[in-house]
């Protein structure tokens, strides 16, 4: 080839070659640690003691082979002060930079709980796989800045994944709180989404800055039309939920082990 060739041509070919190799690294960015450890002893993982993350920070990676996939699971870990768990969208866009810069990941699955809307079609126990995420608490009413506020994104299309698993499909919202104003719910009807989580598109907006693959996997805890008080509702399913989980996002391993991006 000649040494000034075609430029966008070869960068063409390199994205292609990417696509076609086998995914060799995962990492899940899962919010809360009850969420997580079931996961962490499914995959057999193990806590990483000499961080790759700055020394000091409560994140937490657990990391390990897996059917031929390296897996790492980082959580936001514990909040210094309080001591409850990281959730929301500061920590989740603070651990998933850090964990693009440090692992390089093929894949990123953004897995945890979420409210779902009954009049959308969700129970609990379900788990959706997000076609599209975006905010509900960014209100920035001038033009061009309300778009951004939205921060509507789409996930990574896993056409074959959804056929093979049988998972339910429905946007996702996000927003740092777990009740909801009216405010909110009109963003939410606005978004046309099916369950609301605190993390997924602060982790989508990452993604796509660092341009990752990312996949979303939230199982509902609680109907947030429904007539009971959300933080009891959510405290109530959440393990029986999570249990769920797990046993969702390990059909989604097993389905991605040995197979590449454009085949998901
Ligand atoms: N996670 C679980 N339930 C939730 C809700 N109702 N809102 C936001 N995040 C949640």
């Amino acid at each position: 080839a000649p040494p000034h060739g075609d430029k966008s041509a070869e960068v063409k070919e390199e994205s292609a070659a990417v696509d076609n190799r086998p995914i060799s690294t995962i990492v899940f960015i899962i919010a809360m640690q009850t969420e997580a450890l079931p996961l962490v002893n499914k995959f057999q993982l193990t806590e990483d003691v000499d961080s790759v993350f700055p020394k000091g920070v409560p994140w937490v990676r657990f990391y390990g082979n897996y059917k031929g996939l390296a897996i790492n699971i980082v959580c936001p870990g514990k909040d210094p002060a309080l001591g409850v768990d990281g959730v929301g969208t500061v920590s989740a866009s603070l651990v998933t930079y850090a964990s693009v810069q440090a692992l390089k990941p093929d894949l990123i699955i953004n897995a945890g709980t979420a409210g779902g809307f009954g009049s959308k079609g969700a129970s609990i126990g379900d788990v959706f796989l997000s076609s599209e995420v975006a905010f509900h608490d960014r209100r920035i009413p001038i033009p061009v800045f309300d778009i951004y506020g939205v921060g509507s994104r789409k996930a990574f299309a896993t056409p074959n994944l959804l056929k093979e698993l049988n998972l339910k499909v429905g946007k996702l919202s996000t927003g740092d709180s777990l009740d909801m104003s009216p405010m909110d719910e009109a963003s939410i009807v606005a978004n046309d989404a099916t369950v609301k989580d605190m993390e997924g598109a602060a982790v989508a907006y990452v993604a796509d800055l660092l341009k990752v693959p990312v996949i979303f996997l939230k199982a509902v805890t609680d109907i947030v039309d429904g007539d009971k008080p959300t933080p009891e509702e959510f405290l109530e399913n959440l393990a029986a939920v999570t249990a769920a989980l797990d046993q969702t996002a390990t059909q989604v391993v097993d389905f991605i082990s040995g197979k590449c991006l454009l085949e998901l």
